[in-house]
């Protein structure tokens, strides 16, 4: 009798936990191949002449490891923490959430396999075959299942404003995936895709974007608007301005794919509208970051003690920073310069290192003694370590890879009088040696950070037990 009162009171959070252990996993998988891609950039031998460890194979493997495989972890993690607590009752169909769990990680290892192989349709962030991408709908029809089928049983009147981002996050997602994935197939494992020309890169570009909008963005403002108020003890900052910020940043950034395509034989009034909404899209992106910077209000001497609360702020500082440069950089004549250099590659990580990595360890670092019933993490001193380790390693990264980009580009366009070229095109590529080297110590010292937390996670997980968490009797608000 007691037993079955526990069960029906108590949140799911076995899965929390399994995607949460995975996440930490895949993030040092997928940063320890983006610093053995980054010393192949300094040291092209190491790609040891053999087809499956060339950069051109590994660089997939990266980004999909680090974006879908610790990313994608992380939001499944924060999302089904987030939306038990805050709509009081436990995860919609238990059995469906656990496929979510190992579809997700199926997913994953085909993708570790079939990369390496050189089995890619080609397209960035989309580069699965088609039945990889067929497994990749059915987990996300399932946790869209899952999630909204929660928030409908949901004991709680309101839907709080971090499940509107998840929600928003994850009905994007499906829409673009599914889109951008239809393809014809002519063998197992071949496949052409249904557009061509310039509509093909347009479709792609206005997946790609997105991807980052709502892959890399609407889906960690959710994490941001759960995680920034509990740790720092403190109500949002403008429950108003949550909203506008939704509203504003779903509607702007669908618009914006177009910049990706400047100076392509894509029409000139798509490019120009696509330079136009990434302008705008300035406003609602710094309207949220300012929303989660100011919600430490009366509280920014916590700053002072607590490593986990200075993950979560710094990455925010980071948002706004890569959401500064993402409308300079579409400027058509920044663009000009900007385009096919190392400025892009160092704006990627500035978001992806400073942004979407720091705020997932903040939330992880939240989360996991919680769900094995610690009062908190194993060490706190190794949370400090993570955390100078990783801010110094992204200031490497990308000042090492700003400095690089613009010279390169500046490079590129120099011409002397009589209208020749001033650099050839491999004197640009040695003057860069000296910046790999830099951003590749950057990189190591970001993936020792993470090697750290998987020491920490694992200890904080194993000297405690799987905790089980209970729904409040009485509905209140979160
Ligand atoms: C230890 C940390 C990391 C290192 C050393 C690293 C290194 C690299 C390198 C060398 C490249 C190829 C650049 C080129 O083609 O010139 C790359 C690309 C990329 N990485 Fe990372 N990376 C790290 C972490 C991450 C994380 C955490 C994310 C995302 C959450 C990420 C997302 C990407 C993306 C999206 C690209 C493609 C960039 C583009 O096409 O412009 N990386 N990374
Ligand atoms: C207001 C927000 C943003 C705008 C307007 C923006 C704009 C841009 C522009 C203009 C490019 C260069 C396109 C090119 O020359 O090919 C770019 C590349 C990129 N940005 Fe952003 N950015 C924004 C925020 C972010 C954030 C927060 C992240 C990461 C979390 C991010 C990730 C990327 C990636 C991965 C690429 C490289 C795509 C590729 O070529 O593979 N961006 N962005």
């Amino acid at each position: 009798m007691q037993d079955q009162n526990v069960k029906t009171t108590a949140y799911n959070d076995s899965v929390v936990r399994q995607f949460s252990i995975m996440a930490v996993i895949w993030g040092v998988v997928g940063m320890l191949v983006g610093v053995i891609i980054a010393a192949q950039l300094v040291w092209p031998e190491l790609n040891l002449g053999l087809p499956w460890t060339s950069f051109g194979r590994l660089r997939p493997l990266h980004t999909n490891a680090v974006i879908f495989a610790f990313g994608g972890c992380t939001l499944f993690a924060t999302s089904y923490y987030v939306v038990q607590r805050t709509c009081q009752v436990e995860l919609f169909c238990k059995k469906l959430a656990a496929f979510t769990f190992w579809g997700w990680q199926l997913v994953i290892v085909a993708a570790a396999i079939s990369l390496p192989l050189g089995y890619t349709q080609g397209k960035e962030y989309a580069e699965l075959e088609w039945p990889i991408d067929l497994l990749i709908a059915a987990v996300w029809i399932a946790y869209a299942v899952v999630f909204f089928g929660t928030i409908s049983k949901r004991k709680v009147n309101h839907i709080y404003v971090a499940n509107w981002f998840f929600g928003g996050f994850i009905l994007a997602v499906a829409l673009l995936h599914i889109v951008n994935s239809a393809a014809t197939p002519v063998s197992f494992w071949r496949s052409y895709s249904a557009y061509a020309g310039v509509q093909d890169a347009m479709v792609q570009w206005w997946y790609g974007h997105n991807a980052v909008g709502f892959f890399l963005t609407a889906g960690f403002l959710g994490i941001m608007y759960y995680f920034v108020p509990k740790q720092a003890g403190r109500p949002v900052y403008s429950y108003s301005l949550s909203i506008v910020h939704f509203w504003a940043l779903i509607f702007t950034y669908m618009w914006a794919g177009p910049h990706h395509l400047h100076y392509t034989a894509l029409p000139d009034w798509t490019q120009s509208l696509g330079m136009a909404f990434s302008l705008i899209l300035l406003a609602p992106s710094w309207g949220g970051m300012i929303n989660g910077i100011m919600t430490l209000s009366g509280a920014w001497h916590k700053l002072r003690t607590d490593p986990i609360l200075r993950f979560l702020i710094v990455s925010l500082s980071f948002y706004g920073m890569s959401t500064f440069e993402g409308p300079l950089m579409a400027i058509k004549t920044v663009n000009s310069l900007s385009h096919y250099t190392d400025w892009t590659v160092g704006h990627v990580h500035s978001g992806a290192l400073g942004w979407v990595g720091l705020v997932s360890m903040g939330a992880l670092y939240y989360m996991v003694p919680r769900l094995f019933g610690q009062k908190q993490m194993h060490s706190i001193a190794a949370i400090e370590w993570h955390f100078w380790l990783a801010t110094i390693g992204i200031v490497l990264y990308i000042s090492a890879l700003w400095i690089s980009g613009v010279m390169e580009g500046l490079m590129w366009r120099a011409i002397n009088t009589d209208g020749t070229l001033t650099y050839t095109f491999v004197e640009s590529v040695k003057a860069k040696h000296p910046y790999y080297l830099t951003r590749l110590l950057g990189g190591a010292l970001y993936l020792s950070g993470m090697i750290i937390m998987l020491w920490n996670v694992l200890k904080t997980a194993t000297s405690g037990k799987p905790a089980l968490a209970y729904i409040p009797p009485v509905a209140a608000h979160s």
